[in-house]
């Protein structure tokens, strides 16, 4: 009896701490975590990582931002935006795709402007529209050049600074879809399902040297990821599918992926249907398979 009073009031506590866990906002100052750091973007030229530069720019004025991706115009025209000067901002164009020999000499470009990195965020990535049958091998390609090639050679190369400085935080933007499969984005799944091995991984192999990874998975964000995605033939989808349209507020998710890299959260789930979606994958594998069987791919 005693026993059975006991289990039941630990198990009270229990459900109390994960849901003032989930609830109570975290009172991390992120101004004071973010203050001098050099903060890498890639994919910085559109959707969420341009959002990760705004917020970044109006959050913390003295943190030096780095902005990639493959469009130098719209870096420019971001940091032209915010008025970001020499001193806070560098525009370095990089294609994560096959370029993998000039990754060092960005990242030594990175060094002489600013003399250190402190956090990478891998946020570029480009995602797919097509049934498996109907993906080219060219497609299945480079969408892991792209999202997983490019990302972890990228992190490869700054990783020995990390290690020499004994600090540093990696950032990498996967998906819901790199804890479960999802109909018509078989390669893109396999892509950041790669990315949660990969990161991992290297959690586990640096946390002596004080590096930390911080995995971000968000659901559906309004960006131009699906107008971007891939079809089959490697053309670009070039529509908004409903689902994106009516996903989360890139803004908003900006401010949560900030909130837990000065958490240095392990895990950071981004939008309503993610968090759901990961449990239920985990805990329940067999009525998510019967839920997402009932959903319409699009
Ligand atoms: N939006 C969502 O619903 C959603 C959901 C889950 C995960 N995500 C992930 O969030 C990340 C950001 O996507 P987003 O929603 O912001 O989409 P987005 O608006 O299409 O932005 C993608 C970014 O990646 C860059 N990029 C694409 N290919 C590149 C390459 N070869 N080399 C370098 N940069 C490249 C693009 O810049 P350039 O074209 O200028 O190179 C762009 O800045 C992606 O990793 C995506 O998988 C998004």
């Amino acid at each position: 009896m005693f026993w059975a009073i006991l289990l039941q009031i630990c198990l009270y506590f229990a459900i109390v701490a994960l849901v003032a866990y989930w609830i109570l906002p975290s009172h991390v100052d992120v101004e004071k975590y973010f203050h001098n750091k050099v903060v890498w973007i890639t994919g910085a030229s559109s959707g969420i990582g341009r959002e990760l530069v705004k917020q970044l720019a109006r959050h913390s004025p003295t943190t030096r931002l780095v902005l990639s991706a493959r469009r130098e115009n719209e870096l420019h025209n971001l940091a032209r935006e915010l008025n970001l000067d020499f001193e806070h901002c560098l525009v370095l164009p990089l294609d994560l795709e096959l370029q993998y020999d000039c990754f060092k000499s960005k990242v030594d470009l990175v060094l002489e402007r600013f003399g250190q990195i402190d956090i990478l965020i891998n946020n570029a990535g480009i995602s797919q529209r097509s049934f498996i049958h109907e993906t080219g091998y060219n497609v299945d390609s480079r969408l892991m050049n792209i999202n997983y090639l490019g990302t972890i050679t990228l992190s490869k190369t700054i990783l020995q600074h990390f290690i020499e400085r004994q600090k540093g935080q990696f950032v990498v933007v996967t998906s819901a879809a790199g804890y479960m499969g999802s109909a018509l984005r078989s390669s893109y799944a396999a892509s950041k399902h790669a990315l949660h091995g990969f990161f991992d991984s290297l959690r586990l192999e640096h946390a002596h040297d004080n590096i930390d990874v911080t995995i971000v998975c968000p659901g559906f964000v309004r960006t131009s990821i699906s107008q971007n995605a891939f079809v089959g033939s490697g053309l670009p989808y070039g529509k908004m599918d409903p689902k994106t349209e009516k996903g989360t507020d890139p803004s908003k998710c900006a401010d949560d992926i900030i909130l837990g890299i000065a958490n240095r959260e392990h895990e950071v789930y981004v939008g309503y249907l993610a968090s759901p979606l990961i449990y239920l994958r985990r805990f329940f594998p067999r009525i998510l398979h019967f839920v997402l069987l009932r959903v319409k791919s699009t």
